[in-house]
């Protein structure tokens, strides 16, 4: 059998990113995000860690990244605020944790990953995720942590076209009409066959307060399952929510036989769009196979096998 080659790949949100909506200055400083965000966890794949570290150490980067609507860069709330969802799933053991609605924690993404290792419970909300979070010594932050010029003049915009949560425009925009968001993400298979899969986001502009999308939903926006796929989603949570996205790619893989690229294009080009949900997802199999849909203009992603070249791409 030959040995299995250790793959991640990340992703940093869907939406309409046209080649017009990017000068060459801002494109370039995506890709050496991504590229950075890839490294770290190229590098822990590459030492034999495991895809468990692999994602989890991506995600924090593209947390700590202002230029991604995950952690710092987050979107605002109607209410001006910031509410972050994060969850992390271990295709080894099907364990998985999440935080949702979390408005004090640096990076949502080491919360969820507690949770999991916690393992009493798989989600937690509020300020008791919060509480939990602080008790575990994970760093927490003022609310103006979260602040970046871009997403409070988007929030603006959206404010002044009455577009409340950006939910009477879903069916017919993307995530983000003007600055394509989404949510941030990661996939990986480390060298003793294991997934993992992560995803963190600061959820759509101008949403309701309390309310949650598909990223921190095992099984919407995040799933990973070691007899099939690991699966990181971005796009409409509402739809992805309704359509159980991440885990519907791994369940046509295991009842229904289709490859991973055949079960990424029957949720992404054809089940989702089917309820107007937009977006794309990140995927990577058992075998070390990547695939990386979307049905919008664009996606901000990437991908490396250790010890290969790290690949990034913005546009279809
Ligand atoms: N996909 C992220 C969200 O809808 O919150």
């Amino acid at each position: 059998m030959n040995p299995i080659l250790p793959v991640i790949a990340v992703h940093g949100g869907a939406g309409t990113i046209t080649r017009a909506a990017l000068n060459a200055e801002q494109e370039a400083r995506y890709h050496e995000a991504l590229d950075y965000v890839l490294k770290g966890g190229q590098a822990i794949l590459e030492k034999g860690g495991s895809a468990l570290d692999a994602v989890t150490e991506a995600v924090f980067r593209l947390e700590e990244c202002p230029l991604f609507n995950a952690g710092k860069g987050a979107v605002f709330t109607h209410a001006g605020t910031h509410e972050l969802d994060a969850s992390i799933m271990d295709g080894r053991s099907l364990a998985a944790g999440a935080v949702a609605c979390v408005k004090s924690l640096r990076n949502p993404i080491l919360a969820a990953r507690r949770v999991m290792e916690d393992g009493r419970h798989v989600l937690l909300v509020g300020e008791g995720a919060e509480a939990f979070a602080r008790n575990a010594g994970l760093k927490t932050v003022p609310p103006d942590y979260y602040f970046t010029e871009a997403r409070h003049a988007q929030w603006q915009r959206a404010l002044s076209e009455g577009r409340f949560g950006m939910l009477e425009g879903l069916a017919a925009e993307p995530i983000d009409a003007d600055t394509k968001m989404g949510t941030v993400g990661a996939v990986a298979l480390d060298a003793d066959g294991n997934l993992a899969a992560a995803t963190s986001t600061g959820g759509v502009t101008d949403k309701r307060v309390g309310r949650v999308g598909d990223s921190p939903l095992i099984g919407a926006g995040c799933y990973a399952n070691n007899r099939t796929v690991a699966v990181s989603c971005t796009g409409s949570g509402e739809m992805f929510i309704r359509m159980l996205a991440a885990y519907d790619v791994s369940a046509l893989m295991e009842y229904r036989g289709l490859t991973l690229a055949e079960a990424c294009e029957e949720v992404v080009m054809h089940k989702l769009p089917s309820i107007d949900g937009r977006g794309g997802l990140i995927a990577v199999d058992a075998q070390g196979n990547v695939c990386l849909p979307f049905n919008t203009e664009g996606m901000y992603r990437g991908h490396a096998q250790a010890g290969g070249p790290r690949q990034t791409a913005i546009y279809r």
